[in-house]
């Protein structure tokens, strides 16, 4: 089990972008933080495959808490993951187990 971070260091307002060595190669993923619930997710949009990320670490969200993504403005719930408006509506993200100890983050082996 790898460590991918401390959950302070996921900005609550923000999010936290991170990678881990897989398989099938370095993935990066998006991690989302609801007080000390914490949802990861591989950091590709499901309509184009592109990053979620405005910039290196930056995300966008809606006044409701949603993510957008930068490109063509699809916006995810951040709880499922679920693309609730936008060109890919219904469709979701890929999720990613993780594990929270104490105050730190693991993606699950
Ligand atoms: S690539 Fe995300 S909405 Fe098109």
């Amino acid at each position: 089990m790898r460590k991918l971070c401390d959950i302070d260091d996921i900005d609550p307002g923000n999010g936290h972008e991170c990678a881990v060595e897989g398989p099938d190669g370095v993935r990066h993923l998006v991690l989302i933080r609801h007080g000390d619930d914490v949802r990861a997710w591989v950091n590709v949009c499901p309509h184009m495959g592109r990053s979620l990320s405005w910039a290196p670490g930056e995300f966008l969200f809606d006044g409701e808490g949603r993510l957008v993504c930068p490109h063509h403005g699809a916006l995810f719930e951040t709880s499922a993951g679920e693309c609730v408006e936008g060109p890919c509506r219904g469709a979701s993200l890929t999720p990613v187990h993780i594990e929270v100890r104490g105050r730190e983050v693991y993606a699950a082996a």
